[in-house]
């Protein structure tokens, strides 16, 4: 089960709708808005009616469309069998084309030429949103550029190329959640990517639709670990960039997780997590391990939220970690990642409630601990999907501590015998903005010391390994 699985739409329409209006409104004032405006969580209603055109994709032979030596043997001898586009999954569309790729980025059109008539050869042509979540149709086509790939036989129809490049490129789209929401950036678009492209060894051109520039200098740490080259902001690009190989899409499968064919040639979460350290120069490798004659200190970092499920005694909580032995550092999740990476990294243990600021796990040093602090609400299958899984995948530990009623801020507003404590499923019925506006939006916590004491020194123990 996937954090989406339950809650199949991200942010309700209202706050991409407020996204939209002010990314007209300026970069200046883009960025002020910025923090006001993300709502960092991720589940959605289940969208059941998955518009699925299946067995679209078919079966093509691709052949080297200027060789003609290669064209003539192509009668006799077996080639290399390849599917264009595949839109059968329901969550990403994606195509692979090898042989002459053309694009044309100011009218989002992509031309894959083959050379050779053949009886097996078919012209097709298929419209793709590259973006992984086909399941909230409303947001992608919103937020979502479409091309179309047409694949066909001859140049005629193609435009003659203005660029020749001679390395693979990928294309994919930066809107949507990803443009709003670090998690988002990092399970629909840096995770996927990786898994596309580490293997050209930054040998791979990047071109990205729907990119802000605000998002581009956010992530560009890690973008340039994974190509050599200039990202071309497609939407805007006049040229006819041609290609000899292009990605279209980015395959997603379970949230900041890699499909354990890729993990097994290499490509796996714990090597992404070494692509964080080279990407801002991260100099820890491994947490502390806590001998019996050690001076050093642990340190816990407290990671709070200025806006929603804010953590409403993290100084009473800082105090007990102190009195436990540990060193301790609060902040709010920021923005600069050069920064805050850091800050990340020289810690062992990361704490923090429910909230797109975990996402910063991908800097902890190995074997350092996640201890996600789950709110009231059922949603601790969101917790361990989002988080936990993830956690365990990068070579870090994972804990929870799952709030009580009294430690919950709704407890002012509710007794403890309403619906809202006793069942939290038959309040919201799977209504996403239900469930947000009274769990995610409405609730803050104020941690038990001495029940959280227990935590704390279970961390302490791990630590211990
Ligand atoms: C053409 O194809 C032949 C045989 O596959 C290959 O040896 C040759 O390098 C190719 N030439 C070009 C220009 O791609
Ligand atoms: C197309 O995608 C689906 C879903 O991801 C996958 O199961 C199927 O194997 C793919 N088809 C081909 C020919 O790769
Ligand atoms: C593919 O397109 C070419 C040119 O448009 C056309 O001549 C040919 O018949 C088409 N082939 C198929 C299999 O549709
Ligand atoms: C591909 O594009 C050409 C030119 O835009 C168009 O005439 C043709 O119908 C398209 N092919 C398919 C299969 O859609
Ligand atoms: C492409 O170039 C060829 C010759 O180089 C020219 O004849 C043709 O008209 C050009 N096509 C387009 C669409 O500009
Ligand atoms: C791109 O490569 C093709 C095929 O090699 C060639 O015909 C064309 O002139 C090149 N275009 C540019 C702009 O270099
Ligand atoms: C919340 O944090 C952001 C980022 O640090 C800051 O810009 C903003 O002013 C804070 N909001 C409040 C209400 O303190
Ligand atoms: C934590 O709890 C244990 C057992 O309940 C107690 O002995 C210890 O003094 C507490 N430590 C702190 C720092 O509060």
């Amino acid at each position: 089960m996937t954090c989406t699985k339950m809650f199949l739409r991200s942010f309700s329409r209202r706050e991409l709708k407020q996204f939209r209006y002010w990314a007209h409104v300026g970069f200046f004032i883009l960025s002020l808005s910025f923090f006001i405006l993300v709502k960092p969580y991720f589940g959605s209603i289940p969208i059941l009616n998955f518009q699925l055109s299946m067995d679209t994709a078919f079966e093509i032979h691709v052949f080297g469309n200027t060789n003609s030596s290669q064209r003539s043997i192509s009668g006799g001898k077996v080639i290399e069998k390849k599917q264009i586009c595949n839109v059968s999954d329901p969550k990403f569309d994606f195509c692979d084309v090898a042989g002459d790729v053309r694009i044309h980025g100011m009218s989002s059109k992509i031309f894959a030429v083959l050379s050779q008539k053949d009886d097996l050869v078919e012209n097709g042509s298929w419209n793709i949103r590259p973006y992984p979540r086909k399941a909230n149709p409303w947001m992608m086509t919103t937020f979502i550029t479409e091309f179309s790939v047409n694949a066909t036989v001859g140049h005629e129809q193609a435009p003659n190329c203005t660029l020749n490049h001679s390395v693979p490129a990928v294309v994919f789209s930066a809107g949507g959640y990803a443009a709003v929401n670090h998690f988002h950036a990092f399970t629909d678009i840096l995770v996927p990517l990786y898994a596309a492209s580490a293997k050209f060894h930054g040998e791979v051109q990047f071109l990205i639709t729907n990119l802000e520039e605000k998002w581009k200098m956010k992530y560009e740490g890690i973008l340039k670990q994974l190509s050599r080259y200039e990202i071309i902001h497609i939407d805007t690009d006049d040229k006819v960039h041609c290609f000899p190989h292009m990605i279209v899409g980015l395959k997603h499968y379970m949230e900041m997780r890699i499909d354990a064919m890729t993990a097994s040639k290499g490509y796996s979460m714990k090597e992404f997590r070494k692509l964080m350290r080279n990407a801002y120069s991260l100099k820890k490798l491994n947490a502390i391990k806590i001998l019996h004659d050690t001076q050093e200190k642990p340190k816990l970092l407290i990671i709070t939220r200025n806006e929603t499920r804010k953590f409403l005694n993290a100084d009473q909580v800082a105090e007990l970690a102190i009195r436990m032995g540990f060193e301790v550092v609060i902040s709010e999740a920021l923005e600069n990642l050069d920064e805050f990476s850091h800050i990340v990294n020289s810690c062992d243990v990361m704490m923090g409630l429910h909230g797109a600021g975990l996402t910063n796990l991908v800097f902890l040093p190995t074997n350092a601990i996640l201890l996600q602090v789950v709110p009231w609400g059922n949603f601790e299958w969101m917790a361990s999907n989002c988080f936990g899984d993830p956690a365990l995948d990068m070579e870090l530990k994972y804990m929870e501590y799952r709030i009580k009623e009294e430690e919950s801020s709704l407890i002012k507003e509710y007794p403890i015998d309403h619906m809202v404590f006793r069942d939290p499923d038959a309040v919201h019925h799977n209504d996403w903005d239900k469930f947000k506006s009274i769990y995610l939006d409405k609730q803050d916590v104020i941690i038990n010391v001495n029940r959280f004491n227990a935590t704390l020194l279970k961390a302490l123990e791990l630590l211990h390994h």
